[in-house]
């Protein structure tokens, strides 16, 4: 699969090595040219701008703070329709550190507003429940892999399931509406971890019926 990783942080340095080592072949990009090159020298793939891995991209992962949410989307011309037909994976979240309340935009999760912005883009929320020290070396838990939580379209969550089965066992929640309650699941998950609890340790254990 082409895959373009938009956003050259811990989250985008934690994931695209998986998808990398399966053989697919990935492109870096970032608002900074220089920490985008950076990841994707030390990954061993290409980068480009914004917009050229938006053009490049089948399948790319939303990696951004979000309060930069506006600047790549308008940078990778998202409301031009360079990720149309795009399966955008987002890991996102968006809280007020303040006191812990849920950002929404007109009522939307941050996901129902990057498909929303993102011109024809099929977005899928994932990976956004632990830290990125988990998906970095994903470990398991009583000898179960970790089970991941996503949503999206039917033919969305289709397009991403493979590629969360490389971090995880996937657990399908249904569609994009479902991603405000991963985004506030987070939430609890940034307040423990902002109060001293070591990142490694913390994750929800959603256990499957067989595991
Ligand atoms: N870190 C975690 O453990 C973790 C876990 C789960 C979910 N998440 C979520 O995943 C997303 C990415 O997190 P991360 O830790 O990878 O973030 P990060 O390392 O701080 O930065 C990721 C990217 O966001 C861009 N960015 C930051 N502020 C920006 C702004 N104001 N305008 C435009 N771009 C901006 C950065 O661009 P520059 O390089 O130009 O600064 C960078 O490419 C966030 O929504 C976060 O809430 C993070």
């Amino acid at each position: 699969m082409k895959i373009g990783i938009l956003g050259s942080g811990m989250m985008a340095s934690a994931i695209a090595p998986h998808w990398i080592g399966a053989g697919h072949d990935v492109v870096v990009g970032g608002r900074t040219p220089e920490r985008a090159q950076q990841l994707s020298a030390d990954l061993g793939v290409e980068h480009g701008t914004l917009a050229e891995v938006a053009a490049f991209a089948d399948v790319a992962l939303l990696a951004v703070r979000s309060e930069g949410l506006g600047e790549t989307l308008d940078l990778a011309g998202a409301s031009r329709g360079t990720l149309a037909g795009t399966t955008v994976i987002d890991c996102g979240n968006a809280v007020h550190l303040g006191d812990y309340s849920q950002v929404r935009w007109d009522g939307r999760s941050l996901a129902e507003e990057v498909e929303f912005r993102a011109v024809g883009s099929k977005v899928v929320k994932a990976f956004n429940l632990c830290h990125a020290d988990v998906w970095r070396t994903p470990t398991t838990y009583g000898g179960a892999p970790l089970r991941v939580p996503f949503c999206g379209s039917e033919e969305a969550r289709s397009v991403a399931r493979p590629l969360i089965e490389l971090l995880g066992d996937p657990l399908d929640i249904g569609d994009l509406s479902q991603a405000r309650h991963l985004e506030a699941m987070a939430i609890i998950m940034i307040r423990a971890l902002a109060s001293g609890q070591t990142p490694l340790r913390s994750a929800f254990n959603l256990l499957s019926a067989d595991g």
